[in-house]
């Protein structure tokens, strides 16, 4: 049967698909989610610290925006930024009709606090399970709602369509074989690519795919080279990378040394809670002086009572590992968490190609600028679903501007050779080690040249089948090795030692796009 032309398919089942999804059904629309996975697998229920929004008695919109800007270090876009702060309480409230059991006390929402925020703004939710309630409160919605649902689905390929949107090409995993759907709306919310890196607090899939695919079909994408690394991931030799969410911080924690020294004071005067990318480069300078791979995280200030019910979860994580935090410091490392780039969208969620929407990770509205601030990623989940359901239900026409330098690189094709699932694993120690958390120009030439290759290898030469998970990763690599090197100076969580500085001339953005596309630039 012929799907109806505005009903659209949305891919990925994180905060911003299934908030996009149920916004859409509300207003009458009959969208599809596909999903790769379970519905309820994705990086959002992994979320610890919570969701940020200007709800406080001493807070305001304008200050949430003033933080966010701050963070960016010069990069924000300034109308994304508000458009986030002004909407964030409205959006809170639609998880509250949901039923997301936010933590209270004395009868009103908690909140706690997160680097680089002025304010108390950070509402969690089952202490440190915000995002696994938040994803488990919409997937309900979402079953109750009767969203057609395509779990264990992965989208494979964007095609040329029609004014209505693009062609999705779907496959069962594994091994399903290719489907063609109709062109219709498309909405990716595929989430981010940290899984690419070798240390990394993100969940198996999240490898980027969905940018891999829209810059294949044409779309821009920009702002690749902010990889954001989140400082303090639990360490220890074969175990998980366990995130310990920053707002240990905003109760009181502190980032010591083999010896006790609190090495934040003296390098930013917000110390433990300065901006993540400074936080995450004085950590990494600290291992690298010391014969260790790891710092502490000092929790032991805090009273035992208060860190358990606060943060439950890292809690028994800890004791598993033999550690109890109100006793024990906590061996810590920085890991890549998010990222901060993606495909380029307006303010409406709307790509260069007509009728291709993205949200959340996926996509670049440069609210983040250089350096995301904490706890404002669901939100942006949130925020901007909002506007592309409201596109979707009253589509029009539009897009984002274009960067303030548009690269246009070779459209990949390359000879088509099996994919290896280990190149994975080459991939992620080359991304690690040369466009990690210090960027050396030689590494990162040697890295673009590594994944131009394999890409070459890999890339399909003829358009069936569409490309697998290695070149899609293959791809992403580039593009993130490609912007890097573009970047000559050092901005947010962009650091090279040959440009140690912010230039003025790059307070503008890095967009990329494939050269078939032809509309661009440089
Ligand atoms: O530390 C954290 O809980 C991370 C929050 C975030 O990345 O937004």
């Amino acid at each position: 049967m012929k799907e109806p032309k505005r009903h659209p398919l949305v891919v990925g089942s994180g905060i911003a698909g299934l908030y996009v999804a149920l916004r859409c059904r509300e207003m009458g629309l009959r969208p599809t989610i596909v999903t790769q996975g379970r519905l309820e697998e994705s990086n959002t229920r992994y979320a610890q610290g919570g969701i940020a929004a200007a709800i406080g008695p001493d807070d305001a919109p304008a200050r949430h925006y003033a933080d966010t800007v701050r963070a960016g270090d010069g990069l924000v876009n300034r109308a994304a930024a508000r458009l986030l702060a002004d909407d964030a309480p409205a959006r809170i409230a639609a998880l509250v009709r949901y039923g997301v059991p936010f933590d209270t006390a004395e009868g009103h929402i908690a909140l706690g606090r997160e680097a680089a925020h002025s304010r108390a703004r950070i509402l969690h939710a089952g202490g440190d399970a915000t995002g696994l309630s938040i994803e488990e409160t919409l997937k309900r919605r979402v079953l109750e709602g009767g969203i057609d649902i395509e779990e264990r689905t992965s989208l494979r390929a964007l095609r040329p369509g029609s004014p209505d949107g693009p062609v999705a090409v779907v496959a069962r995993s594994p091994g399903g074989h290719p489907v063609t759907h109709e062109p219709r709306p498309i909405v990716l919310a595929t989430g981010g690519a940290g899984n690419l890196y070798r240390q990394s607090t993100n969940r198996p899939f999240a490898m980027g795919e969905g940018i891999a695919i829209a810059f294949r079909a044409g779309a821009i994408v920009a702002d690749m080279e902010f990889v954001q690394f989140h400082p303090t991931a639990f360490y220890r030799e074969g175990a998980p990378r366990f995130l310990i969410t920053e707002a240990i911080r905003g109760e009181g924690a502190r980032l010591v040394n083999e010896a006790g020294e609190r090495f934040m004071v003296g390098t930013h005067p917000d110390a433990e809670l300065a901006p993540r990318d400074v936080v995450a480069r004085a950590v990494d300078r600290e291992i690298a002086r010391s014969d260790r791979p790891h710092v502490y995280l000092d929790a032991t200030r805090i009273p035992r009572d208060r860190l358990f019910a606060r943060f439950p979860s890292i809690c028994r994580f800890l004791l598993l590992y033999g550690l109890d935090p109100s006793r024990d410091r906590i061996p810590i490392a920085p890991v890549a968490h998010y990222m901060i780039g993606g495909i380029a969208t307006d303010l409406d969620g709307r790509t260069s190609i007509p009728g291709l929407y993205a949200a959340g990770e996926v996509a670049a509205t440069g609210v983040h600028g250089a350096n995301r601030l904490g706890s404002n990623s669901l939100l942006e989940g949130l925020v901007f679903g909002e506007k592309v359901a409201v596109q979707l239900r009253n589509p029009r026409a539009g897009g984002p501007s274009p960067p303030g330098r548009t690269v246009e690189l070779p459209t990949p094709t390359g000879s088509g050779s099996p994919e290896d699932p280990a190149t994975i694993e080459v991939i992620q120690s080359r991304l690690w080690d040369d466009v990690g958390i210090v960027r050396a120009p030689d590494g990162l030439r040697a890295a673009l040249a590594a994944f131009e290759t394999l890409d070459r290898e890999v890339e399909p030469a003829t358009s069936e089948p569409p490309p697998g998970a290695v070149a899609n990763a293959a791809l992403t690599a580039t593009l993130i090795a490609r912007s890097a090197l573009e970047r000559t100076e050092s901005r947010g969580a962009h650091f090279r030692t040959d440009w140690p500085r912010r230039r003025k001339i790059w307070e503008r953005h890095v967009g990329l796009r494939s050269r078939k596309a032809g509309r661009g630039r440089r």
